[in-house]
């Protein structure tokens, strides 16, 4: 198993889709391109779903057009349906990511859709993606558990990800949305789903709302994962799970991966005043424990 964890920063959509203030594009632009100045390799850059739905998501075709792309450096954008498959790839989008649930009640009030008419609504996004050559990433949403249903079981998970790999996708994301995943739960599901999915392409994708996400995170590590999905300052939230707290904080999986001598290819110097910047933009606290540490000694 390799020593390179690769990190999704989606700071500038799961983030910034939670704020009840839309930040201006040329501040989602600059945000964006801090990222990518502190060497994150993929970084999710906004999302082409309706902006009646997710307002703070609109104005994402000029936030990928006016972003400076980085060679080496992936920018997937989020797309619900084809509709906003042709709006991502007119603004140039070069990866997409799709997202569907292992609820049937988050399905319907994420994307007003049953979880078999969501594959089926995808099926023809990711046929378009792959002729037009594009990189496929998928969320399963609610892995751990459902805001409205509570307990999932990991074989619906599991039947999820066997209908994403029928569509050939590239990874999948697995969202404990609401972040009440427990490191025996998060390891177990792993070990089921590698049965579907080879480990390689999967990826895991922590909400903090109970702070068991570093111990998520280290399970899933132990269990061969090598794809982690963050928010830098802990951004994030989903607007259809109410009661989630933020995404797991780039910073604090950063410097736990150091510790465990885990490369990612980032600096976390700069992306810990990236977290304290983006935080006085949105004026809120910044969520990263180790992100304000490093900072209070900088001072
Ligand atoms: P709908 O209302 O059923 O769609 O929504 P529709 O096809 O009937 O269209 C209704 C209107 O929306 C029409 O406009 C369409 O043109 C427009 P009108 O005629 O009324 O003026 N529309 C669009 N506009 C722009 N871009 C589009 C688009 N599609 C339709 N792509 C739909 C269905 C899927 C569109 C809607 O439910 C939606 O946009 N949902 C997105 C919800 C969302 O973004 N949630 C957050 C992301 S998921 C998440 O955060 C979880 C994750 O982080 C992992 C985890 O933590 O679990 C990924
Ligand atoms: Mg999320």
């Amino acid at each position: 198993m390799t020593d390179f964890v690769s990190i999704v920063e989606v700071g500038p959509r799961d983030g910034l889709q939670n704020e009840t203030q839309t930040l201006p594009t040329a501040l989602r632009i600059e945000f964006i391109n801090r990222l990518s100045d502190c060497g994150i390799p993929v970084i999710e850059a906004g999302s082409f779903v309706s902006p009646k739905w997710v307002p703070q998501m609109a104005g994402s075709a000029e936030v990928l057009t006016g972003i400076n792309l980085l060679p080496g450096t992936r920018y997937p954008v989020l797309v619900p349906n084809l509709q906003g498959f042709q709006l991502a790839v007119a603004a140039g989008a070069k990866e997409i990511v799709l997202f569907t649930a292992a609820s049937e009640s988050f399905s319907q009030r994420n994307t007003n859709c049953s979880m078999a008419e969501s594959i089926a609504r995808l099926k023809p996004v990711a046929e378009q993606a792959r002729t037009a050559g594009l990189r496929v990433r998928a969320y399963v949403s609610c892995v751990l558990g459902c805001p409205y249903e509570g307990d999932i079981k990991a074989s619906a998970v599991a039947t999820v990800c066997e209908q994403l790999m029928q569509l050939d996708c590239d990874e999948i994301s697995l969202g404990d949305t609401i972040g009440a995943g427990t490191p025996s739960q998060a390891s177990n599901l792993i070990k089921l789903l590698t049965t579907v999915t080879p480990v390689e392409q999967l990826a895991v994708h922590f909400h903090d709302t109970y702070g068991q996400a570093l111990a998520n995170i280290l399970a899933s590590l132990d269990a061969g994962i090598r794809t982690i999905d963050t928010a830098v300052a802990g951004l994030g939230g989903c607007p259809y799970a109410p009661g989630a707290s933020g995404n797991v904080a780039s910073e604090d999986v950063l410097y736990m991966l150091e510790g465990l001598g885990l490369e990612t290819g980032i600096n976390l110097q700069t992306l810990a005043v990236t977290g304290e910047w983006i935080s006085k933009q949105l004026h809120r606290p910044n969520n990263s424990k180790a992100g304000v540490a490093l900072c209070n000694q900088n001072k």
